[in-house]
């Protein structure tokens, strides 16, 4: 199992159904929903942040290397697994995609039920936002301390992404993965990122391997990012390799974007953001790699079970 860091506790739930032979796509489903349903994580379902009118509208997409078959649901409100529903087009329909209110009713059809997603604490911090972004509007600037301590900071313009993708290989190595996220906070309504779209936020191939990504989800759909990296895999690439060529092409995509957008570069030439890749091919060789910094990412193996270790920087 590969994914995002915050996929740790639910790799830990689902390890042991893997090494028993289980179906790669239950297990990376499972592994998700455990996030998905936690109010403590701000960038995930239950909890996250919303759109810039304080409604939460969530994306989340699965795809079954052993079928070659994906589903995904896009804007997707008031449903507290996505990453279900996402899994419901694939199986129940002949349909790729499902976004907004009719994601919504399809849900609801399938028995999904109504949810509230948005926690106390994020309608706090999405009030404040509001309140802090403009002097020509009739909202006063919120309170300062305590109240700002007591919700926490608000995120800048290129920290407003948080996401989980969990990718499995099986025991008898097929692969799966699921990606699903409740986007950036304050999007402009409707906006629906890489987690729904497959070949971008997700992608595997029964012969080849199985990637995701997590954060800005606009270079991960512009560089067709999981997808690359899968083509990358399949020229025989090893995952580390694959990753880091994507995430090249990233920064060179971003050095001509930043010609009519010149906040995507900081002073120093490098992209103001970051996105990050898991990746795992049959052989079970995995990595986690990123644009800059320093980070975790989750991995569960033979080797050591379930655990974290350090993505890989292209930058440093
Ligand atoms: N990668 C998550 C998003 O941009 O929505």
């Amino acid at each position: 199992m590969v994914g995002s860091a915050n996929a740790l506790p639910g790799m830990e739930a689902n390890w042991e159904s893997v090494l028993a032979g289980g179906h790669p796509l239950d297990a990376a489903i499972e592994t998700v929903k455990i996030v998905e349903a936690d109010p403590n994580d701000a960038s995930v379902g239950l909890g996250g942040l919303p759109n810039e009118d304080g409604v939460m509208q969530l994306d989340a997409a699965c795809m079954d290397g052993e079928t070659h078959n994906s589903g995904a649901v896009g804007a997707i409100e008031n449903i507290l697994h996505p990453c279900e529903v996402a899994r419901l087009v694939m199986e129940r329909t002949d349909h790729c995609q499902i976004f907004g209110e009719g994601a919504y009713r399809f849900a609801r059809s399938h028995g999904h039920p109504h949810t509230e997603l948005l926690t106390e604490k994020a309608r706090r911090r999405w009030i404040r936002w509001k309140e802090s972004m403009s002097d020509q509007d009739d909202r006063l600037p919120p309170p300062k301390e305590p109240e700002a301590e007591k919700h926490g900071s608000l995120p800048t313009r290129f920290e407003r992404h948080g996401t989980i993708h969990c990718s499995v290989l099986s025991t008898r190595g097929q692969v799966a993965c699921t990606t699903t996220t409740s986007g950036l906070a304050w999007k402009i309504p409707g906006r629906v990122g890489d987690s729904s779209i497959v070949g971008a936020g997700l992608y595997c191939d029964g012969e080849v391997g199985s990637a995701g990504s997590t954060g800005r989800g606009e270079a991960a759909i512009l560089s067709c990012g999981s997808h690359s990296i899968i083509e990358l895999l399949r020229q025989g690439k090893a995952p580390i390799d694959a990753g880091h060529e994507v995430l090249e092409r990233i920064v060179r995509q971003t050095q001509r974007m930043a010609q009519w957008q010149p906040s995507l570069l900081k002073a120093d030439g490098r992209p103001a953001f970051n996105v990050h890749f898991y990746i795992l091919d049959l052989r079970g060789r995995w990595a986690g790699v990123g644009l800059s910094g320093h980070a975790n990412f989750a991995v569960a193996d033979r080797d050591g079970g379930p655990r974290h270790e350090k993505i890989v920087p292209l930058l440093g």
